[in-house]
């Protein structure tokens, strides 16, 4: 797709209203691609470390610098640092300012960063006594994610399966799921691919009783033996047939891609198809195999550096495998056109 690098311009962000404006077009001419509805993808995974937020703001950067407009949001009020990550500061303005009712929208939150075309919604100085948004509030936040005027938001997820970080990981149209070539975090993968896959199928449910039994598989020691959500299945189907179509349908349509980083051997690299097919086998659930990431002593130098990595080294290994994950993303979206 050599039409993808055609575009390096100088892209900017306009504060007020969060649009990002080429410079060279002066400044008040908005890209012919603003207006259509961005694409979320929702970076996630069952545990702490593995690489999200090194993932969600250096793919944030890939596309951006294959000329599509990114916005990246870190969702990790708790643990904030996607802005470390993407050479920002302290920023002035933060998700934490939606969240405590500061503003009411988001569009002012987003500042720009080192890249043309990439900007940031940290998540810094939040009110740690109550960090997180009422459900009513994130609702409202994720609806605003849709209205951004670019091509991609990438939704930093905080880690491991909190409700909040599943409903922040479901937002989004893509949901990558990064893991650690190591038991404990393939263990949580799986905690998670569940956690997500039964909180998409409540949502995605209308009867009340089919939604309590989905409550109740949720609880993996559940009275009913419900242990998988074939078995799930079979059950909603008994108490109501289109419920259960509408199940398959859910089911079919979620597919989160797998994302295997700091891999160290062959051994490791392999490990992204053993899970898929055990999600296969063992949940009925289909994930994607996206690609792996080698460990490469270059990452810790970038952000040791606070500068993204694509920027810092852009010829590591990391890099390299980071532009080819970015230029599978990037198929599901045409490039905005050259002014
Ligand atoms: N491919 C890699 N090679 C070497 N080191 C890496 C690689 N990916 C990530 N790291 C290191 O792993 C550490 C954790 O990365 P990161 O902060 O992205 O994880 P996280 O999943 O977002 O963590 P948290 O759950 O706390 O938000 C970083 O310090 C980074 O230097
Ligand atoms: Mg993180």
């Amino acid at each position: 797709m050599a039409t993808l690098f055609v575009d390096r311009r100088r892209v900017i962000l306009e504060r007020r209203t969060g649009r990002l404006i080429t410079a060279r077009s002066h400044a008040t001419q908005p890209s012919p691609h603003i207006g259509s509805t961005p694409r979320l993808v929702a970076v996630g995974g069952g545990k702490g470390g593995v690489g999200k937020t090194f993932l969600s703001s250096n793919l944030s950067v890939a596309l951006a610098k294959l000329g599509f407009r990114v916005v990246a949001i870190d969702t990790d009020i708790e643990g904030p640092n996607l802005h470390t990550w993407l050479g920002v500061g302290q920023p002035k303005a933060s998700l934490a300012d939606f969240v405590a009712g500061r503003t009411d929208s988001i569009m002012p939150l987003i500042s720009e960063t080192v890249v043309p075309g990439l900007g940031l919604i940290a998540a810094t100085h939040g009110n740690l006594a109550a960090a997180q948004p009422s459900a009513e509030r994130r609702i409202e936040l994720l609806r605003q994610l849709r209205t951004i005027p670019c091509d991609f938001v990438f939704v930093d997820c905080g880690a491991g399966a909190h409700p909040a970080n599943i409903d922040y990981f479901l937002v989004g149209d893509e949901g990558l799921l990064v893991l650690h070539p190591e038991p404990t975090s393939v263990e949580n993968t799986y905690t998670f691919v569940r956690a997500a896959f039964y909180r998409r199928m409540q949502l995605a449910m209308q009867k009340h009783d089919v939604r309590e039994r989905i409550r109740e598989a949720m609880d993996q020691r559940n009275e009913r033996g419900i242990r998988t959500p074939l078995h799930l299945l079979r059950e909603i189907e008994q108490i109501d047939p289109e419920e259960g179509q509408r199940f398959v349908q859910s089911m079919r349509s979620f597919r989160p891609r797998l994302i295997v980083n700091e891999v160290g051997s062959t051994e490791d690299i392999k490990l992204g198809f053993s899970v898929k097919k055990v999600c296969k086998q063992f949940f009925g659930i289909e994930v994607d195999y996206l690609g792996y990431l080698n460990r490469d002593a270059q990452v810790l130098d970038a952000v040791r550096h606070k500068t993204p990595l694509l920027d810092a080294h852009p010829d590591s290994d990391a890099a390299v495998y980071l532009r080819r994950i970015a230029r599978k993303l990037a198929e599901a979206v045409p490039l905005p056109a050259a002014d």
